[in-house]
């Protein structure tokens, strides 16, 4: 294949502005896409919460950007530097509102205002700078504005061959606005505000960013084949499943994978001993560390861990009570989690208290990549109960690291676990544990399974962790169907060219 021209735009890029798993993808996508020999760059915001030592040389460039706003323009820096080996491109607009300077990337009251300032900015950017990448991959609602504007102004302005894939990793979050957003970077909102285009499906006096960037796109994508079924053809769409469903011809899921640059038990320079398949039992050292560190008891005890955001997402009361459960049932368990909403910041600053006397249990309430490294060495369970997942990272890496993940059959959890005893697949596929009904009966049923291998079965559930370390969760296949993808929205008469 030709080597193509792929701008990724995205509200995230790990580590640089990693908020979760949105992050990992772009970083890891467009770094197996560079090794596969395409010419990838990523534009990004410059928050102010830039992580700075993962970023090397960065400078400002010598050009000033004015963006469209409403009836005036904003004047926009550029900055250039790489991360992890990445060209990345920073815009940062001299907005009065300092949309970049909040100390955070997403959650703001005004997210669709800041990011739809942002999508202006990647138009503008690749305009002037005169790039003409074969294709722009955008992602999530923050960018849905691209194609839009690509579409309805920057075509006729010389990016006429430039395609557009668009990835949904969560349809939760839709970006649903009042109209003024349109205004806010000149696009007609007479013209767009139809149910064909724009309108939200359940309130038409809302814009629908994320259905704009699936109407205006030439190929859509998903994280996982199981959250494209479940997105198209039930409730999961949270509306927009009539708006997918006609554009099926067009539309496919494709299981993330993970970096194993940064994933990987035998190279990690963040855990203390080294390990592999064929290493397995220095993972205990690991173990021993952790313990030490988070002054866990050094009992023969098997170790739960759950590093996730505190959402609602993924099932923040079945978290609670599977370590609760486990520590029942004589185990150990570590939960590394961050909340934004205060709510569950509080619920599990209960249950830190609760469990606080326990020399079995710690609970770090904050976001920490490297007691992250380090708890995914350690952990011999990792649950992840979700009410929904688009994909999830956090079980195919602790697959990675010998840790056996005990998982809800919805989206990418599905396509990802196979139940070491009910799983309709050859033993050696088999990885973990998997229940179905979101309630602590399920989950506990789950729990007891493994924990029973853990404790009465060790060879069998060494073998558990063998098979996981054993799948190829790589990039490679996953960017090779990328680039066939943007391959053929490239080619003239291609699909949706
Ligand atoms: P999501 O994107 O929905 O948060 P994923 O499973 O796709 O879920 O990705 C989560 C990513 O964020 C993983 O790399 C995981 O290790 C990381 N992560 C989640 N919470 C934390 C935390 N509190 N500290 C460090 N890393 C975290
Ligand atoms: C979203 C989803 C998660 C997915 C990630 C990367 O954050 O919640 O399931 O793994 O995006 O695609």
């Amino acid at each position: 294949m030709e080597p193509l021209h792929i701008v990724f735009a995205s509200a995230e890029c790990a580590p640089v502005a990693k908020a979760g798993g949105l992050g990992d993808f772009v970083q890891g996508l467009a770094r197996e896409l560079i090794r596969q020999g395409h010419r990838v760059e990523v534009v990004l915001p410059r928050y102010d919460c830039l992580r700075l030592e993962s970023l090397v040389g960065l400078e400002q460039v010598p050009l000033e950007l004015r963006l469209p706003y409403f009836a005036t323009t904003l004047p926009c820096d550029l900055y250039q530097g790489r991360v992890d080996g990445i060209p990345c491109w920073f815009i940062d607009p001299r907005s009065p509102q300092d949309f970049f300077r909040r100390g955070v990337i997403h959650g703001e009251p005004d997210d669709p205002e800041r990011f739809t300032c942002y999508a202006a900015a990647v138009l503008e950017f690749l305009h002037r700078t005169g790039r003409h990448p074969d294709v722009i991959h955008c992602h999530d609602w923050h960018t849905g504005l691209v194609p839009v504007l690509l579409n309805e102004v920057y075509q006729a302005l010389g990016l006429g061959r430039t395609r557009v894939c668009y990835t949904l990793h969560n349809l939760c979050y839709q970006g649903r606005v009042g109209e003024g957003v349109l205004r806010q970077v000149g696009l007609d909102a007479r013209r767009l505000m139809t149910p064909e285009r724009l309108e939200d499906p359940a309130d038409p006096r809302l814009v629908n960013l994320l259905k704009g960037g699936i109407v205006y796109s030439n190929s859509i994508t998903t994280v996982s084949p199981g959250y494209a079924r479940e997105i198209m053809a039930t409730a999961q769409g949270l509306g927009l499943q009539a708006t997918l469903g006609a554009r099926a011809d067009r539309f496919a899921g494709i299981l993330n994978g993970i970096d194993y640059a940064v994933w990987d038990p035998l190279t990690d320079p963040r855990i203390p001993q080294p390990f592999g398949r064929e290493s397995l039992a220095a993972k205990a050292r690991s173990k021993q560390v952790l313990r030490q560190r988070l002054g866990l008891a050094q009992d023969p005890k098997p170790l739960l861990a759950v590093i996730s955001r505190l959402e609602a997402q993924k099932g923040v009361e079945l978290i609670r009570h599977a370590i609760l459960h486990v520590l029942a049932r004589g185990g150990q368990a570590v939960l590394l989690g961050s909340a934004q909403d205060p709510r569950l910041d509080r619920y599990f600053r209960i249950l830190q208290r609760e469990t606080a006397a326990s020399p079995d249990c710690h609970l770090e309430l904050g976001y920490d990549e490297d007691l992250a490294h380090l708890i995914y060495a350690a952990a011999d369970l990792l649950v992840v109960p979700s009410l929904y997942e688009p994909c999830g990272l956090t079980q195919m890496i602790a697959m990675r690291y010998g840790v056996v993940p005990v998982v809800r059959r919805v989206g990418g959890l599905a396509d990802t676990v196979f139940d070491a005893h009910h799983a309709d697949r050859p033993f050696a596929e088999r990885n973990g544990f998997v229940f179905d009904e979101p309630t602590p009966e399920a989950l506990a049923d789950a729990l007891d399974r493994a924990l029973g291998l853990w404790f009465e079965h060790p060879a069998y559930f060494r073998q558990l962790r063998l098979n996981g370390m054993a799948a190829d969760h790589s990039w490679a296949g996953p960017a090779r169907h990328y680039a066939a993808i943007y391959e053929a929205i490239r080619h003239p008469g291609g699909e949706g060219g």
